[in-house]
């Protein structure tokens, strides 16, 4: 038998024995065996690799260390659910399908929730091509090698109905297994242990050595089917033919014919999902029929016709002990509980959030006191009671006067919760965060420069501002630990790298206190460079849509501090961009003046875009939802129900396509 051959056998059987152990549950071959088989195929491989095949078992237990990661824009953008918490959400939720499709039939699916993080696979004639994170939605991180090490994920999909190209989605987890083995090790290692399964799972993910994730034995159930072509007419059909071709669908999915029936799923289960190998956090509840779907369509964020439904969150008591303050990057201080450790769904928490002076003043919080925390959709836990018959003797807790990280007066703005520390050029904290904000990625997207490395740069004395990045050679690094010439640079082409970044990330990677991406992005718009925008007066500001008088003020503010000014010329001599240039929209008319407009349906002279184009360019405005100020709804075919009723009930002017381009004559 030739090398080829021998290599295809192995491949065949290895594939075989892990469908029946993976799928099946059956284990056909010892573990002694097995290993031999994959030893000699791994072997052969490595000698020929002209016969090495990219769906080979080999390429799934991962192996070489990975660079960075590539960015990676999603054929179908990743939205999220809309949530509820209570019978009354979701009845809301069944009404709004009920109207949504005229009173038709349907049905639901009812799955469980799973807590891990949003995978993408994509496949291109049966075999996968990529694996991909959500990201911002938008935009992904190609982490192929990672989800090559997920077991069940099957690397080549034999389907007679599946078309060339499609797409499939599912939640990534560490099994719970997992997680206590890892800690474990950890612990005895006095290493400090993974907080919890999902961040374990999210960390493992973006790790660069795709060996280690092997080794965390990482898993994944699918729950979605996307595709331009979709042979399926249901989602559970989907689920079953996926299933039946090799993916790893939970059995804990049940169709349910009404809104009752999905309550007593939810009910069902409430208990039950504590036995499963992963924590769930509530239930998700999907209209069955794809054509149903369709109609239903998608808000902005997610789609209509799925919701999740969160089951309460746990609630556990515990001492406080002291509280300790926080500076944050803009100087915003932030009081922490530090707790006697308790066990919470899941991870064992010694540290709970106040917020704020206001908020420590309404828990009226005492040394000692037993507290009620509790786990709500973000990862620190909040303080949300006071046992206060349980209290003894204890000082109140006072927010402090001055920065406890550099002992200078603390303000408080008239109307805002939070104190600051308003030494935002010498306040250790406060450098820190900000150098961290300036390199993240929405900003300057530093990539090789991770917050260890700030925070030593810093401490050495390297990089006490941001402009001292762009001073960074490889002398600078003459001494400190841990750097290889390669990892510096890595470090260093990726701050050449950053000198191409457009100017609204650099304006939101400043920092200026209320100005974030989007309101970076509105001044840039208004402004186009930060000549102009450093010369804008207070009324100039606030002429800008969505820019008020806080934005206005801060702006001001920042510029007028010469050590900014500093900085910014710094930046701009080392190449930063400072200006954009803007497409201006040249008028074709002003017909549509100060009108406004939603669009819905399919049109036969635009597309959506081109009608949305061709109402600012002639002096009309875009808005996306219904009320009594709206001027008209232009109305294409297929048009949502929803909307055509809400128009008429505000009697908002109705317009056809043809009677939209008679206005602009
Ligand atoms: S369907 C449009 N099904 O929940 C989104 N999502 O906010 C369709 N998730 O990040 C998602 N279990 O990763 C769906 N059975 C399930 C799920 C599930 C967990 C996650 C998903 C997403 C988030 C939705």
């Amino acid at each position: 038998m030739d090398i080829n051959q021998r290599m295809n056998e192995l491949i065949e059987k290895i594939n075989l024995y892990n469908e029946a152990y993976y799928q099946q549950n059956e284990s056909i071959i010892s573990d002694q065996a097995f290993d031999l088989l994959l030893a000699e195929l791994i072997k052969l491989e490595q000698e020929n690799p002209l016969f090495a095949r990219s769906d080979s078992p080999t390429q799934k237990v991962g192996g070489t260390i990975t660079k960075e990661f590539k960015s990676v824009t999603h054929q179908f953008p990743m939205l999220s659910l809309g949530n509820t918490y209570n019978e009354t959400d979701l009845r809301d939720f069944d009404e709004r399908v009920k109207k949504g499709l005229e009173g038709e039939d349907f049905e639901y699916v009812c799955e469980l929730k799973f807590d891990g993080v949003a995978l993408s696979f994509w496949y291109t004639n049966g075999v996968l091509q990529k694996g991909v994170t959500r990201g911002d939605g938008t935009r992904g991180d190609d982490i192929t090698a990672n989800v090559k090490t997920i077991k069940s994920l099957p690397i080549r999909v034999s389907s007679t109905i599946l078309p060339s190209t499609y797409e499939i989605r599912g939640e990534g987890y560490m099994p719970i297994t997992s997680f206590d083995r890892i800690n474990a090790e950890k612990i005895a290692k006095g290493d400090q242990p993974l907080a919890n399964p999902r961040n374990a799972a999210s960390g493992t993910f973006k790790m660069q050595d795709s060996a280690e994730v092997a080794r965390r034995e990482m898993e994944c159930f699918i729950y979605s089917y996307l595709g331009n072509e979709n042979p399926f007419n249901s989602h559970s059909e989907a689920l079953e033919h996926l299933k039946s071709v090799g993916f790893s669908i939970s059995p804990t999915y049940r169709v349910c014919a009404s809104i009752d029936e999905v309550l007593t799923y939810i009910e069902d289960w409430t208990e039950k999902r504590n036995d499963l190998p992963l924590n769930t956090d509530g239930i998700v509840i999907k209209v069955n029929d794809f054509g149903q779907q369709e109609r239903l369509g998608f808000t902005a964020k997610s789609p209509r016709w799925a919701i999740a439904f969160k089951y309460p969150s746990e609630i556990a008591q515990t001492r406080i002990n002291s509280v300790s303050y926080q500076v944050g990057r803009t100087g915003n201080v932030t009081p922490v509980a530090n707790l006697e450790p308790v066990y919470l769904a899941g991870t064992v928490i010694k540290r709970a959030s106040i917020h704020n002076a206001n908020e420590m003043e309404r828990l009226d919080l005492r040394e000692g006191d037993t507290v009620f925390i509790e786990k709500g959709g973000e990862i620190i836990p909040k303080i949300t009671g006071v046992d206060t018959s349980a209290r003894k003797e204890g000082n109140a807790f006072v927010f402090p006067h001055a920065c406890p990280s550099c002992s200078t007066e603390l303000v408080r703005l008239e109307g805002e919760a939070n104190h600051y520390c308003p030494n935002d050029t010498g306040c250790p904290p406060q450098i820190k965060g900000k150098i961290e904000h300036f390199i993240a990625r929405k900003a300057l997207n530093i990539e090789n420069l991770g917050t260890e490395t700030v925070d030593l740069l810093f401490e050495k004395g390297i990089v006490q501002n941001v402009a001292d990045l762009y001073d960074l050679n490889a002398d600078k690094f003459i001494g400190l630990e841990g750097f290889q010439s390669k990892s510096i640079q890595n470090i260093l082409s990726s701050i050449e790298k950053s000198k191409q970044i457009p100017f609204r990330q650099v304006l939101f990677g400043l920092g200026i206190r209320h100005v974030g991406a989007t309101i970076a992005e509105k001044l840039v718009l208004h402004f186009h460079s930060l000549e102009n925008l450093m010369q804008a007066s207070l009324e100039d500001l606030i002429a800008v849509p969505e820019i008020g008088d806080r934005i206005a003020l801060s702006v001001l503010e920042y510029f007028a501090a010469s050590e900014n000014k500093d900085i910014i010329e710094r930046l701009k001599r080392a190449g930063v961009q400072f200006s954009e240039e803007i497409s201006e929209i040249v008028l074709e008319t002003t017909a549509l003046d100060g009108k406004t407009f939603v669009i819905s349906g399919v049109f036969s002279h635009f597309d959506r875009d081109g009608l949305k184009a061709k109402i600012i360019a002639n002096g009309g405005k875009v808005v996306s939802s219904i009320s009594a100020k709206l001027d008209y709804l232009v109305a294409g075919e297929n048009m949502g129900p929803a909307k055509l009723e809400k128009a008429n009930s505000l009697s908002i002017p109705i317009i056809s396509e043809d009677e939209f381009i008679a206005l602009l004559s």
